[in-house]
C-alpha cells in the first residue's frame, strides 16, 4: 500500500473498493464501501444539516467556502499526486486539474452571494409581485474519473453556496481524490454532513437508490450518455432535478483562412490533454482539402515528439488510459477505422508503456462512417477527415446524436459568424481548443445533456425560484 498523502490516511481500510494505479499496477488503497443500505441514514443527516446550512448568510457560507479554498491551494502538490497516482494524469496536468477544482469554489464563494430575486411589475392594483430562491435541498452528485477533483467541485461548489447539502458518489477508479477533498471540507469547517463522499463498488445499485430517495431533490452527473439516460428514468418517480454532462463527439474544423500554426496549437490542447479523455477532446478533425497537408504534417511533428509514460515521472505529456479496458476500446475503434481504409500517419497501437498505454495517433482517410469519426473515442486518437466546403464541414459537424463542444479555427469574420451560430452544440470554441473556464456555462445540447455548470447559470442548478403575490396592498 503508498504512502500517497496524509490525507488519506483516516480513510485507508481493509475491506472494501480498492484502488490501483493504472501506470504501474500498483495498489493505492482500500476505502470504504458504501452501499444502498448506508444511503437512508446519510441522507438523514444532511437533511437534518439543511435548516442550519441554508439558514447561514451567504456571507457566512462563502466563508466556509473560503477555508476550503485556502486549504486545497495549501494542499496542491499533495492532491496533484493523489490526482495522478489514481487517474494517470501527468503530473503537471493534474496540477492544473487542482488548480480548475478550487476556482469552482472561489467563484461560487462569491456567486452564492448574488442569489438575487426579483420584483415584477404588478399586474392589478393592490397586488405586488416578486420572486425569492431558496436552496433545492439535499442534493446528491455522481462524478467521473477523468477529473476526480474538478468534477466535484464544479457541482458542490454551487450546491454548498447556494445553502445544499451534497453528497458525492465518485467513479470506482478515483475514490481518493474525492476523499482528500472531504477531508479538507470538514478541516475547513464545512459538517460532516453538508460534505459527504460516499466511495462504492455497488455503482449500479447505490446509483439507483440516490435517483429514488425523495429527500435527495437535485441529482448532478458526469458521465456517459447511457448512464445520463438511465440516471433520467431513475429520477423519474421523484422528480428529481437533474444536471446531465454527458458524452460528445467534438468537432474541430480546420477552414482554409485558418492560422494553421494557431490551429495546431489548439488541436493538441484540445485532442491530447488527459490522454484524450476528456468530454470537451476533438474527437474528430475536419481539415479543408487545401491546407489538410500542411495541417497533417504539422500536427505528425508535434505528435511525434509527446513523451508517453508514468505521469509521476517528470516531463511525461500523455499517461495511461484509466484501465486495461479503456484501451481496448480504443484499440478496436482504430484497428476497425485501419480496415476501413483509413491510414495511422503515427502510432495506431498500444504502447510498450504497459497495458494502460495507447500510442498517440493520427490517422489520415477518415470518413464519417467510422466508429473513430462518431462515437467517443476517448483516447490519443486523433482521426483527420477532409472536406471541400464550408456547408460541408457544418452539414459533417451536426451529424450527430451529441451536443457538447465544437471547435473551429477561420479568420473571415462573416465566416466566423455563420459557422459560429450554425454548430449545433452548447460550447463553441472559435480559434482557441481549451473553453474550460469556472466563469464560463459549460454544458450540452442534444443528447449531451442538461444544465450548465459554472458561471452565475451554475448556481441557479441549485436554486428553486418561488414566485410570491402580495395581495390586499390598496
Ligand atoms: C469533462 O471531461 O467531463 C470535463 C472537462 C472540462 O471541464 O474541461
Amino acid at each position: 500500500m503508498s504512502q500517497l498523502s496524509s490525507l488519506i490516511t483516516p480513510y485507508l481500510t481493509q475491506d472494501g473498493l480498492t484502488i490501483d494505479n493504472p501506470a504501474t499496477g500498483e495498489r493505492l488503497g482500500i476505502v470504504r464501501d458504501y452501499g444502498p443500505e448506508d444511503l437512508q441514514e446519510i441522507v438523514a443527516q444532511a437533511n437534518d444539516a439543511l435548516p442550519n446550512w441554508a439558514g447561514l448568510t451567504a456571507k457566512e457560507r462563502a466563508a466556509h467556502l473560503h477555508r476550503w479554498l485556502a486549504l486545497i491551494l495549501h494542499h496542491r502538490d499533495e492532491l496533484a499526486n493523489i490526482v495522478t497516482a489514481e487517474s494517470g494524469k501527468p503530473k503537471a496536468e493534474a496540477l492544473g486539474e487542482v488548480a480548475y477544482g478550487a476556482s469552482f469554489i472561489e467563484w461560487f464563494a462569491e456567486e452564492g452571494k448574488r442569489a438575487y430575486g426579483d420584483v415584477i411589475p404588478h399586474h392589478a392594483a393592490g397586488k405586488r409581485i416578486l420572486t425569492i430562491k431558496q436552496p433545492i435541498g439535499v442534493c446528491a452528485a455522481i462524478t467521473p474519473w477523468n477529473f476526480p477533483i474538478a468534477m466535484i467541485t464544479r457541482k458542490a461548489g454551487p450546491a454548498l453556496a447556494a445553502g445544499c447539502p451534497m453528497i458525492v458518489k465518485p467513479a470506482e477508479a478515483t475514490p481518493l481524490s474525492a476523499l482528500a477533498l472531504e477531508a479538507l471540507a470538514h478541516e475547513a469547517g464545512i459538517p460532516r454532513a453538508v460534505f459527504r463522499v460516499i466511495a462504492t463498488t455497488r455503482p449500479a445499485e447505490l446509483g439507483e437508490a440516490i435517483c429514488a430517495h425523495s429527500d435527495i431533490r437535485k441529482l448532478s452527473f458526469t458521465g456517459s450518455t447511457p448512464i445520463g439516460k438511465l440516471l433520467a428514468k431513475q429520477c423519474a418517480d421523484t422528480v428529481k432535478k437533474l444536471s446531465l454532462e454527458l458524452g460528445g463527439n467534438a468537432p474541430f474544423i480546420v477552414f482554409d483562412d485558418a492560422d494553421i500554426d494557431a490551429a495546431i496549437d489548439g488541436a493538441i490542447a484540445s485532442k491530447f490533454r488527459n490522454a484524450g479523455q476528456t468530454c470537451v477532446c476533438a474527437n474528430r478533425f475536419l481539415v479543408q482539402e487545401s491546407v489538410h497537408d500542411q495541417f497533417v504534417e504539422k500536427l505528425r511533428a508535434r505528435v511525434a515528439a509527446f513523451r508517453v509514460g508514468d505521469g509521476a515521472k517528470e516531463n511525461i505529456d500523455i499517461g495511461p488510459l484509466i484501465n486495461e479496458r479503456a484501451v481496448t476500446g480504443v484499440a478496436d475503434l482504430v484497428d476497425e477505422a485501419i480496415a476501413m481504409g483509413a491510414s495511422a500517419l503515427i502510432g495506431g497501437a498500444r504502447s510498450a508503456q504497459g497495458p494502460a498505454f495507447f500510442e498517440p495517433t493520427i490517422l489520415t482517410g477518415v470518413t464519417a462512417s467510422m466508429g473513430v469519426a462518431n462515437k467517443e473515442i476517448f483516447g490519443p486518437v486523433a482521426p483527420i477527415i477532409s472536406f471541400k466546403d464550408e456547408a460541408e464541414a457544418v452539414a459533417i459537424a451536426n451529424d450527430t446524436p451529441f451536443g457538447l463542444a465544437a471547435y473551429f479555427y477561420a479568420r473571415d469574420m462573416a465566416r466566423i459568424w455563420r459557422v459560429m451560430e450554425g454548430l449545433e452544440y452548447g460550447m463553441v470554441g472559435v480559434n482557441d481548443g481549451i473553453i474550460s473556464t469556472e466563469v464560463a456555462p459549460f454544458g450540452g445540447i442534444k443528447e449531451s445533456g442538461l444544465g450548465r455548470e459554472g458561471s452565475r447559470y451554475g448556481l441557479d442548478e441549485y436554486l428553486e425560484m418561488k414566485y410570491c403575490l402580495l395581495g390586499g396592498l390598496s
